[in-house]
């Protein structure tokens, strides 16, 4: 059977997306493979507001994520730290052997700019990395304000992680001083695995241009002289850049405000209806992700049981990362979803929750 996804990624892929990847196979030196591309990259410029290089990385969100500090920390990073993947994004900076330091807040807790202001007025970092959307907490921390102070930096490359937020809402990557935007495309953009996209400012191209090691996968110059063909360095995931192409079509047809505004209805659906159950929210009011509640287990109810018997109604849920597990549970809202697709879980969970 297959169980639904309400998990926070990867998210329920459409049929028509699926059939976009049945599309037969061309050759990535191709014309063909060039127009794909060239049509993909300049929605996605128009998507992100930039008119940035954007590149398409075969790889999870991850690989951009360790190219990014490859290319563009030359003397030392901030990393800030408020969740899983943050604090992970540190550990692989260390393993790129970069210089680095985080600039850790409780899980739960958004990135204020005051922080990253005093981390950047030391003096000692060429670069951030942020993320937007914290996925394992559900916290979704003030970018433009953040761009505010970034503004402040000029030498500072920001590396921001918008994996599980772009598309949802309005994200202007240059207007925010991002150099290098980073994504997967199995959150928000409701596609399978295996593609990452990430822009690159001027001023990103130009670090990468000093900084040595950074390897050939990942080599943003790499990217840089093969993008000027309408290419990639590699073989690039060609059925999933057609689910990209057609899933691109569908959110223009929806209208960017529309689909910012179904969103956003969709956040405030759930975060009501676990504040009616007796549940509560872990970040606090407006820190909140706009793509996943992470509720609190305030009932104390056996959220591995309430997992276990919505799985076996056919739908996947998920109870807590990591440290959390147990103590909360996210619900996602976002890509194709709709509201009526909340309702289904909400109904399920109720019928649960009164057995229990
Ligand atoms: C915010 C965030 N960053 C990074 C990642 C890692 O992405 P990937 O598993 O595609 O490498 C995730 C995955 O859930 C995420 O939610």
């Amino acid at each position: 059977m297959h169980k639904k996804l309400y998990i926070p990624g990867p998210i329920e892929v459409s049929p028509e997306i699926l059939e976009a990847m049945a599309t037969p196979m061309i050759g990535h030196r191709m014309p063909e493979y060039a127009h794909l591309h060239k049509g993909v990259t300049d929605k996605l410029k128009q998507l992100m507001s930039t008119d940035d290089r954007v590149f398409l990385s075969t790889s999870s969100a991850f690989g951009a994520m360790e190219g990014a500090v490859r290319n563009l920390v030359g003397k030392r990073c901030a990393n800030f730290c408020n969740g899983a993947f943050s604090d992970k994004w540190h550990k692989v900076t260390l393993s790129c052997g970069k210089e680095a330091d985080p600039f850790n807040v409780e899980w739960g807790e958004p990135i204020t700019p005051e922080l990253v202001d005093s981390a950047l007025s030391t003096g000692k970092y060429d670069a951030i990395t942020l993320i937007h959307n914290e996925t394992s907490t559900g916290v979704m921390s003030p970018l433009p304000e953040i761009a505010e102070v970034l503004r402040k930096y000029p030498d500072v490359v920001s590396i921001v992680d918008t994996v599980s937020s772009m598309s949802a809402l309005n994200i202007p990557v240059s207007e925010l001083a991002i150099d290098c935007c980073v994504f997967g495309v199995q959150k928000a953009f409701a596609l399978p695995p295996g593609l990452a996209v990430f822009t690159a400012s001027e001023r990103a191209l130009e670090r990468a241009k000093t900084v040595p090691g950074r390897g050939y996968y990942f080599d943003f110059l790499e990217f840089l002289a093969a993008d000027e063909k309408d290419n990639t360095p590699s073989t690039p995931c060609i059925s999933l850049i057609y689910a990209m192409d057609r899933q691109l079509e569908r959110i223009f047809a929806e209208g960017l405000e529309q689909r910012w505004q179904r969103h956003a209805d969709m956040a405030n659906f759930m975060r009501n209806w676990v504040q009616e159950q007796g549940f509560g929210i872990l970040p606090a009011e407006g820190y909140r992700s706009i793509t996943l509640t992470c509720a609190t287990n305030d009932r104390g109810v056996d959220l591995g049981l309430v997992k276990k018997r919505l799985g076996e109604r056919g739908i996947a849920f998920d109870d807590g990362y990591g440290k959390l597990k147990g103590r909360t549970f996210r619900i996602a809202h976002m890509g194709d979803m709709k509201i009526a697709d909340l309702e289904q879980i909400t109904t399920e969970m109720e019928r649960i929750l009164q057995d229990l």
